[in-house]
């Protein structure tokens, strides 16, 4: 059967990532979380001192960009490929507040943005692939056969991110969830370098007052109609 690609953009914790791992696993199709990428390169830039809540060293972060080497090493268990930067898992790492903290600065970085899109259309270039971002549809993969932009009210969103830091044993308020959500949102949109937009052929799913079977249902449906 023909191989498509699959683009899901969107805000924060949209749900993408749920249904692209979906989406992989009915399909046969790997699945990047590019996400991932650039929490990687601010977990990175965390360890070196090139961030912090009040200052960006951006041209020590670029000058370190040789050494910062991303893979995807797919775990049969959990059923998805972990993120490894220069050769440790850093799954777990990633996924803190303190990573949602700096990531958004660290991914206004041109230099940054240009070394892992070309990782990742290297990675999609036989297609049968679905990947999530910000900028997949409008950047990465402009010719995307199928393009999705999802979208949900921040206060859905916070609740979502708040009851996944909770199962993980971190210690955050509500508060602080909904501040970074938002603040994600606004620096995600208001960037000079690929901001976050929907593309002009991309299909917006509102996924508010949907259930992930719902979307999941939903969206196969629109893959259906591709082949
Ligand atoms: O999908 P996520 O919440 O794990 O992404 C973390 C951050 O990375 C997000 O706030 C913005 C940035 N990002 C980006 O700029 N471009 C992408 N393609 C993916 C993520």
């Amino acid at each position: 059967m023909k191989k498509i690609t699959i683009a899901i953009d969107g805000f924060s914790s949209t749900g993408k990532s749920t249904l692209a791992k979906q989406l992989a696993a009915a399909l046969g199709y790997v699945y990047v979380d590019t996400g991932a990428m650039y929490r990687a390169v601010a977990y990175f830039a965390m360890q070196h001192n090139l961030v912090s809540e009040t200052h960006l060293d951006k041209l020590g972060l670029i000058a370190e960009l040789p050494n910062i080497n991303l893979r995807f090493q797919f775990n049969s268990t959990l059923g998805f490929a972990e993120i490894y930067l220069n050769n440790e898992n850093i799954e777990t790492q990633i996924r803190t507040i303190e990573v949602s903290r700096m990531v958004s600065k660290v991914a206004e970085v041109s230099e940054v943005r240009a070394k892992l899109v070309e990782q990742q259309q290297a990675m999609g270039q036989d297609k049968g692939i679905v990947m999530d971002g910000r900028d997949i549809g409008t950047v990465v993969f402009p010719e995307a056969e199928l393009k999705l932009f999802m979208n949900a009210s921040s206060k859905t969103r916070a609740q979502r991110r708040f009851d996944e830091l909770i199962a993980k044993g971190q210690h955050v308020t509500f508060e602080e969830v909904i501040h970074n959500v938002e603040e994600r949102d606004y620096i995600d949109t208001h960037r000079d370098d690929s901001p976050l937009v929907k593309a002009a052929d991309a299909i917006e799913i509102d996924n508010s007052a949907m259930s992930k079977t719902e979307q999941f249902e939903l969206v196969l449906k629109l893959v259906q109609e591709k082949f």
